[in-house]
């Protein structure tokens, strides 16, 4: 069964399309990928798993590709300039499209790349990680790192269409799976209580890939964060909400270096500091934080600080949070499962207190 999804963005609406299968039909894949030339954006480790379909699908156009070698380090400028040079290579003009085929790092690389090639070409999303198909694949935010920081330089640019075949989770890491399942997890603690709860049902379902539920939490995933796209596409305002949990998470992953949890483990901790701050402040009931706890360890996902991490060094990296404004701490907290909410003026006493309750020195 195909599932879509319309990101409704008026001139610059697009589907989600979510199907087991849906990267063997070359059908699909040739009409969602339009103009003469296509360049397909590719890794070392996804490549040998899904490219040659990719360009099989596309073997009518002039096609050229580019696979990168693994890990973040390949979100920037350098690679950037990779892809200009093939684009160039291969005589490209504006009717090129760049297709994403790989994780967040592939993805928000190729957009980047597409917002800039000839001021703004097409581009397509075949996300291949969980985060990547109900995160990152979605909403237009691309970027590459600097050495100064993360996604420091970057465009809104939405895609033209997004391609998710949910059995590409079949080689994933378990490890990047579950970091996955932390950001759904998050759509249902925001703004959805009845999608947590299904969760709650489906958690050793979702872990062992049963493949319908699989495919209906991604789409609950992506209905959830094209219908904020689509109210806040410049993060504005609602958007932030998206950000339950990260304001912590990145401090943990900053003082961490990086080496610590991954990102969805950091965020995962994170969301459970920002359930346990919102009950300190008396915003919101404790019981509703266990359960966010209860549904993480589940999922496979940690719940505390790591050891050796002090709570006032992680305040200060918390402070550097891009959603900080004008030095004033803005935070994501809720007021129970599915009511998130932005808050400002948080005492730091209070953030202390959580981050020590949490795990932190
Ligand atoms: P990633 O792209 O590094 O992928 C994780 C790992 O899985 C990599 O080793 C990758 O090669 C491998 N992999 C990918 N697909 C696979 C498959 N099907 N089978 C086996 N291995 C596979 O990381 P990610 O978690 O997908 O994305 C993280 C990036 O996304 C970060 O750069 C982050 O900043 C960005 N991000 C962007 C947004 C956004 O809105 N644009 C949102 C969240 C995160
Ligand atoms: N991942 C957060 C956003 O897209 O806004």
């Amino acid at each position: 069964m195909k599932r879509v999804v319309d990101v409704q963005l008026g001139a610059r609406s697009y589907p989600v399309s979510i199907a087991p299968g849906l990267l063997d039909d070359a059908n699909t894949i040739a009409a969602t990928v339009g103009g003469r030339h296509a360049l397909i954006v590719s890794n070392e480790v996804v490549a040998p798993l899904a490219l040659a379909r990719v360009q099989q699908a596309l073997s009518a156009k002039s096609v050229a590709t580019v696979v990168l070698p693994d890990g973040e380090v390949q979100k920037s400028l350098a690679s950037a300039d990779r892809l200009f040079a093939a684009l160039a290579k291969m005589g490209a003009s504006r009717d090129a499209t760049l297709v994403a085929l790989g994780g967040g790092v592939i993805g928000d690389l190729t957009g980047f790349a597409a917002a800039l090639w000839m001021r703004g070409v097409p581009f397509v999303q075949i996300p291949t990680t969980l985060l990547a198909m109900v995160d990152s694949s979605v909403g237009g935010k691309t970027a590459v790192n600097l050495a100064q920081g993360k996604n420091l330089v970057g465009a809104f640019h939405q895609p033209r269409a997004v391609l998710i075949d949910p059995d590409m989770l079949a080689s994933l890491p378990k490890r990047e799976l579950r970091a996955g399942f932390a950001e759904v997890v998050k759509y249902g603690a925001i703004g959805d209580h009845a999608f947590f709860a299904w969760l709650e049902h489906h958690a050793e379902a979702l872990l062992m890939l049963k493949p319908d539920s699989t495919a209906e939490a991604i789409e609950r995933s992506v209905r959830h964060k094209a219908g904020v796209v689509a109210r806040d596409e410049r993060e504005d305002g609602e958007r932030a909400l998206l950000n339950f949990g990260h304001t912590f998470g990145h401090a943990i992953e900053t003082l961490g270096e990086y080496r610590g949890l991954n990102h969805g483990e950091a965020v995962a901790v994170g969301m459970v500091l920002a359930a346990e701050l919102s009950a300190r402040l008396g915003m919101a009931p404790s019981a509703d934080h266990d359960r966010l706890n209860d549904l993480l360890v589940r999922l496979g996902l940690p719940t505390r600080i790591p050891p050796g991490y002090a709570a006032d060094k992680l305040l200060d990296a918390m402070r550097l949070d891009k959603k900080a404004l004008s030095g004033q701490l803005r935070l994501i907290l809720w007021r129970g499962i599915g009511r998130a909410e932005v808050v400002s003026a948080v005492p730091d006493a209070k953030i202390l207190e959580t981050l020590k309750a949490g795990g932190a020195l």
